[in-house]
């Protein structure tokens, strides 16, 4: 781990530095040791034999960009945060908003304690009014069984605590099954995503929750709705902080209340809800990819709660209050940063260790404050000139690096699309890297 906590997430003119530039600057910025710089770079992937041992009929590794989100400041502290993505502009605009975030005092993040829910469902129970008193009755019990089974996280502090009942009628006249009674365990996961921990509890306890019940144990698995394991992520930008130096308050002003217009649209509105919350899920995924996260998981969760009131909408919310515009998200996020992919994966065990940070808790409020970031850069550009210009200026480089420029000549003709009216194409890359060649 570096010794030193980074002084400040904000690298100046990061972006304009070629990549052995940028490696150097992050590296002595944060001290990083050698081998967490090889993770970083890629220089040693992940294991080919470690790859045969995690799935089937392995053939080879995928690899994708890994960039870096500046400017983050949560909860006081300063965060230089990993991101894998394939999609242009995702780590550009994350660290733009994280910037304009900034300005208004950077990011505020509040967790429940780490919460996870494993199902067992109960079936053909002869008498669920009994059923139900007898399990409350043998609480105690199960939840002593299912902590045998995890010595070690009782010892870290975690362990089953609690356990929920439920009744599920049938839907209607195409369901052909009578009610079924479904136990909630509520296990305390500490740091990791929690899914073994909470499997095996539910698979060790099912036996006897269907002798207690009378009914038969089927299913006994995790719910991804982890909606007891919640993030809330707040932040403020200024209006200010939206001008451009030479541009009057009230444009700033006008941009806040363009996001909040955008806001309330995917408030009201499941279609746009759906892009909104891809947006989110862009800043978060990135991260938990970065990290080697179950970012599947998280996803499911997070559209799942989403509908939570019945009707599918925003993760987050933007409103203009007292000269600022303010935004917030809360959503389920189970992340571990002990065992899964990080005790093999290099690459994510160095991108741990570049945000600084040792609990899942952090690690969920960081990867929901890029979330919220990035839906604050996509509203702003989406209520204003548009997603494609700023997209299309970003891209314009892998355009030219795909029309055959190289070295100094993908940046010139990236800027040379840019200045000609901002028309991206290839058929216009390949004109401009012709003139550039024939130039004297
Ligand atoms: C594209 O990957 C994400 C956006 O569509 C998100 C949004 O519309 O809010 C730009």
């Amino acid at each position: 781990m570096p010794k030193n906590p980074p002084p400040t997430s904000t690298l100046p003119a990061f972006y304009k530095r070629s990549l052995e530039e940028r490696r150097t600057q992050l590296a002595e910025h944060l001290g990083l040791d050698t081998l967490t710089q090889e993770g970083l770079w890629g220089e040693h992937p992940l294991p080919i034999e470690k790859a045969e041992q995690m799935v089937e009929n392995v053939i080879g590794l995928m690899n994708q960009p890994l960039g870096v989100c500046l400017n983050l400041q949560l909860n006081g502290r300063d965060h230089l945060v990993p991101m894998a993505i394939e999609e242009a502009s995702v780590v550009a605009a994350a660290s733009h908003a994280a910037k304009l975030l900034r300005a208004g005092g950077g990011l505020h993040a509040e967790s429940t304690p780490p919460l996870m829910i494993g199902q067992v469902q109960l079936c053909d129970i002869p008498d669920l009014q009994r059923a139900i008193a007898l399990l409350h009755e043998h609480q105690d019990e199960l939840l002593a069984q299912a902590a045998s089974l995890d010595p070690r996280l009782v010892e870290v502090g975690g362990g089953p605590r609690a356990i929920e009942i439920r009744r599920l009628d049938p839907l209607d006249q195409d369901d052909p099954l009578g009610p079924m009674l479904i136990v909630h365990l509520i296990v305390d996961v500490r740091d990791a995503m929690g899914a073994n921990a909470v499997n095996t509890m539910c698979e060790g306890i099912a036996p006897r929750l269907a002798q207690i019940s009378g009914g038969r144990a089927r299913l006994r698995i995790l719910s991804n709705l982890a909606d007891k394991r919640l993030v809330t992520v707040r932040g403020n930008v200024p209006f200010a902080a939206f001008c451009k130096p030479n541009q009057p308050p009230e444009e700033g002003q006008t941009i806040a209340y363009g996001i909040q217009e955008a806001s309330i649209f995917a408030e009201r509105d499941p279609y746009r809800a759906t892009t909104h919350n891809k947006g989110i899920m862009n800043g978060i995924d990135a991260v938990l990819v970065a990290t080697g996260q179950d970012y599947r998981a998280v996803e499911a969760g997070a559209h799942a709660y989403a509908s939570q009131k019945g009707r599918y909408t925003a993760l987050s919310r933007w409103r203009v209050r007292e000269g600022a515009l303010h935004g917030e998200i809360t959503l389920p996020m189970a992340v571990g940063v002990v065992g899964g992919v990080i005790r093999v994966h290099p690459t994510a065990k160095a991108a741990l260790q570049i945000m600084q940070i040792s609990t899942a808790q952090e690690l969920a409020q960081i990867a929901a404050a890029i979330g919220l970031a990035q839906n604050l850069a996509a509203l702003r550009a989406l209520a204003n000139e548009g997603i494609q210009q700023g997209h299309m200026r970003l891209h314009s480089r892998n355009i030219a690096a795909e029309i055959g420029a190289i070295g100094s000549e993908i940046d010139l003709v990236a800027q040379r699309m840019a200045q000609r009216g901002g028309r991206f194409s290839h058929d216009i890359a390949r004109t401009i890297l012709q003139e550039l060649r024939k130039a004297p």
